[in-house]
């Protein structure tokens, strides 16, 4: 019994995985303009670090969890439907995202260090 539910988990799991790896990469210079074109960067900063909005960078939440949050919003963020931002163009948010790179340690910037 229970090793006929797990062969039938494994059955249903198996076409949402495949979908994912087919998955469409996205296009990091198209998702910066989406970014600034469609006002995310002015509640979410020029490059996701945050401000009336969380911060998006560095380190997005998976593409899932983004496209989410946009298409159902429940705060004080406004809706994106699929007529303003396309699926791919949230694939490209996501990618561009996720080549914003960490800021510096301030004990790594140079003019920050005082008398040495
Ligand atoms: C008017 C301001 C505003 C705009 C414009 C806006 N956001 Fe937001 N966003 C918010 C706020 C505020 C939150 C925090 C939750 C809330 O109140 O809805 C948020 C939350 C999010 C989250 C969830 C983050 C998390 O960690 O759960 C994502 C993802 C997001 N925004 C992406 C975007 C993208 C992409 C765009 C542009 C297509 C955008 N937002 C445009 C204000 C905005």
């Amino acid at each position: 019994m229970t090793h006929k539910i797990a062969l039938l988990a494994a059955a249903l799991m198996l076409p949402a995985t495949l979908a994912l790896a087919d998955e469409p990469k996205g296009d990091a210079a198209h998702g910066k303009q989406l970014f600034l074109a469609d006002g995310c960067y002015e509640c979410h900063g020029y490059v996701g670090q945050g401000g009336p909005g969380l911060r998006l960078a560095p380190n997005p939440k998976p593409p899932v969890a983004i496209a989410a949050y946009i298409r159902n919003p429940v705060g004080e963020m406004p809706p994106y439907t699929s007529a303003v931002l396309s699926d791919q163009g949230i694939r490209d948010i996501y990618a561009y995202l996720s080549t914003i790179p960490a800021a510096p340690k301030l004990a790594d910037i140079p003019l920050l260090k005082v008398g040495e």
